[in-house]
């Protein structure tokens, strides 16, 4: 009998978790969907099962610390295995360096940086048993960052440090883990990127996302299934010997090396 295979995504719901766990229904046998909102991650499953894999939904906040036992304990208990974890759900507010509370921060970091934290310690020992990978996202803010948005740049960047101590750990381990940073990817939440960007730069939302890519020198946005292209690879047995990397796909955006 065939081994399945088991991919954990978070962020599943929509835009760039969505579009992975959709690529990763193509290579993996199972994809175990993890959001808040319930009905949008059943619209996520039911595309993985129209490509030919199992799906089960786990409706959870990832602030939660509950949040990571109930994802891993759902994935081991229905399929047995996890194979690969990809920690994609992120909503850092983007507010001024001087204008967002502490409050407004410690939220930011409960989902995106101790969520995935979290999430990823408790599938350690089921990645460890099938020699499974982990990629963290973190974003091009980490490379270029910007008083308006610091908090997503300084959240992504304390990823960059996290995903890079989990890949020194999975050496030992037989973990590989890997993270990556995209650029201007056209989701909801760059859409509300622009309610904020357009009137700082007295521009309309329209013309603001006109503007944005000649302003940060990229020929177009990106799509969410471009991105969903990479974190396929990275968890591909072609990218095996790949750990420890922190890859930019950004259409150019960063112009350092
Ligand atoms: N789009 C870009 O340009 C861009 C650029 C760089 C990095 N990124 C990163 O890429 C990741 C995905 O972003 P996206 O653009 O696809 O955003 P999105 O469309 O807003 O999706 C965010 C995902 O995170 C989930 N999420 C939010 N709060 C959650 C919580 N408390 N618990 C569990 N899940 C939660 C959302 O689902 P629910 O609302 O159902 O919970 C949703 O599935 C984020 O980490 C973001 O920082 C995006």
């Amino acid at each position: 009998m065939e081994t399945k295979t088991v991919a954990v995504v978070t962020g599943a719901s929509q835009g760039i978790g969505r579009a992975t766990a959709l690529r990763l229904a193509r290579a993996f046998s199972a994809v175990v969907l993890a959001a808040r909102e319930k009905n949008a991650l059943e619209s996520t499953a039911l595309e993985v099962r129209k490509s030919g894999a199992e799906a089960i939904t786990v409706a959870c906040d990832l602030r939660e610390p509950a949040a990571a036992e109930a994802v891993v304990k759902n994935a081991l208990d229905r399929f047995g295995r996890i194979d690969a974890l990809l920690n994609i759900a992120g909503a850092v507010p983007q507010i001024d360096l001087f204008e967002m509370t502490d409050a407004q921060w410690d939220d930011g970091a409960a989902l995106k940086l101790h969520g995935a934290r979290r999430l990823t310690i408790r599938a350690w020992d089921a990645l460890k048993k099938t020699g499974g990978s982990v990629v963290f996202m973190s974003g091009s803010a980490a490379f270029d960052p910007k008083p308006g948005f610091a908090a997503v740049a300084a959240i992504n960047a304390a990823i960059l440090a996290l995903a890079k101590a989990f890949a020194e750990q999975g050496i030992k381990d037989g973990v590989q883990v890997n993270s990556v940073s995209p650029g201007a990817v056209l989701t909801h939440r760059r859409e509300t990127f622009f309610d904020k960007w357009a009137p700082a730069h007295n521009m309309t939302v329209q013309q603001a996302m006109e503007e944005f890519p000649k302003q940060v020198g990229i020929a177009r946005f990106g799509k969410p299934e471009e991105i969903a292209e990479l974190m396929a690879y990275l968890v591909s047995p072609a990218a095996k010997w790949m750990t420890g990397a922190a890859l930019r796909i950004d259409g150019g955006e960063i112009k350092g090396i």
